[in-house]
């Protein structure tokens, strides 16, 4: 049986990753230190997939830690989901971002070349390319579009790329699948896993989310006066479940290569459509029963007028498709939050009530 070490596997892309990976009849690790996530989500997908997951609670830096559960398994891969993800944070303590993704990156790529396990997937992010429209012809974005990132976790994104390219340059038997997603939303269909941000939510649809369950008053729209349709920005909004399979895709493009054959290649994890601010509003509207209250407010800072992927490499080269809308990923997301208002803290949450 082919084993996956996953690093941040009960987080939100992770945990449904884990989900595929194993109905997909993968052996799967899990490693996270919980800095963002929690053991209940791994007990959920333990539920779901009715199978137990091995889990160890070590953060990536803590090298001596995790040399030992390379020791005590034949790892085949890893999928590499462990780093911190919130752009704006990033900004006020860019040193701990460099030194838990960039650091924890190197942590594990050293473990990972001491038991001579070659092949990795990475979460890479669109957020490596910038502001695309600042070229002409580059919008959808291809993979060939030059990089720009505009804020200290997209330079970690960038960072870890290199250091992965620089390593295959070094020995050509790695394998290394840079996967750049683009907006991941929606939950797992069952309700029972989804995204669960601490705090005050960054991200649109967790956001909206929030307002329709009425821990929040009303979404602010930063921004109509963008040159789109709506005057709101545009984006590529993937459904999770979708991402994930992604993986699976990657996984076996890169054990599928020729024998002795390595690789270090990006590929773009998006849908190809792009949608705006209000169309996602509309949407998840139609999934609640009825409107929200929204005002429009002014621009972020940081944001870009139109990040949508092309897709053609991932459909070509990986075979894999996204299949789900974005009316599936409301749909799902509403299910999810209603079910869990509170997140995967809800109490006196009992999982079979909810089946
Ligand atoms: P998440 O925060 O839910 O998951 C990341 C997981 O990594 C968490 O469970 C966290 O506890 C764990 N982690 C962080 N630092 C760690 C460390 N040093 N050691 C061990 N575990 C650690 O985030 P997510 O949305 O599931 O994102 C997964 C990956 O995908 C991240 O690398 C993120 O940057 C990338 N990504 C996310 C998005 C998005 O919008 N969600 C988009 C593009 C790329
Ligand atoms: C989407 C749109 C906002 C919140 C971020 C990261 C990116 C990647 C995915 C990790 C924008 C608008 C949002 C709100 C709003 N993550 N919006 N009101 O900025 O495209 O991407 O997540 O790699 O790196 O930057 O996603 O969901 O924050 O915003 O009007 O309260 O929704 O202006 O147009 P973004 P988002």
């Amino acid at each position: 049986m082919t084993t996956i070490l996953v690093t941040g596997g009960a987080g939100y892309i992770g945990s449904h990753t884990v989900i595929e990976l194993i109905n997909s009849g993968f052996r799967v690790i899990v490693v996270d230190n919980l800095v963002n996530a929690s053991y209940d989500s791994i007990s959920r997908v333990e539920y779901i997939v009715k199978k137990k997951v091995i889990f160890y609670e070590i953060d990536l830096r803590d090298s001596e830690k995790l040399s030992k559960v390379f020791d005590k398994y034949k790892i085949d891969a890893v999928i590499h989901f462990a780093g911190l993800k919130a752009v704006g944070e990033s900004t006020k303590i860019p040193l701990e971002y460099f030194d838990n993704n960039v650091g924890g990156t190197i942590s594990l790529l050293k473990v990972m070349k001491q038991h001579d396990v070659k092949n990795i997937v990475f979460s890479s992010s669109a957020t490596v390319y910038g502001d695309a429209t600042r070229f002409k012809d580059m919008i959808p974005i291809p993979e060939k579009c030059p990089t720009g990132p505009t804020n200290p976790y997209g330079h970690t994104k960038l960072v870890i790329e290199g250091i992965m390219r620089d390593i295959y340059a070094s020995d050509n038997k790695w394998r290394i699948a840079l996967l750049r997603y683009f907006n991941p939303i929606g939950a797992h269909q069952s309700g029972l896993i989804g995204e669960d941000p601490t705090g005050i939510p960054n991200n649109l649809l967790p956001f909206l989310a929030q307002v329709a369950i009425g821990r929040r008053q009303k979404l602010n729209v930063f921004g109509n006066d963008y040159d789109s349709h709506d005057g709101t920005p545009i984006r590529d909004y993937i459904h999770v479940v979708d991402l994930a399979k992604g993986h699976i895709a990657a996984l076996s493009y890169l054990a599928n290569l020729k024998p002795k054959e390595g690789i270090c290649r990006e590929w773009n994890l998006g849908t190809g459509k792009g949608s705006t601010v209000f169309d996602i509003y509309h949407s998840f509207c139609k999934a609640v029963g009825h409107d929200l209250p929204y005002e429009i407010v002014g621009r972020r800072s940081g944001d870009v007028l139109n990040l949508t992927a092309c897709v053609t490499r991932a459909n070509e080269e990986l075979k894999w498709k996204a299949k789900l809308t974005v009316d599936d990923a409301c749909r799902d997301l509403w299910n999810w939050t209603t079910k869990n208002p509170q997140g995967f803290a809800t109490p006196h949450y009992h999982i079979a009530d909810h089946l």
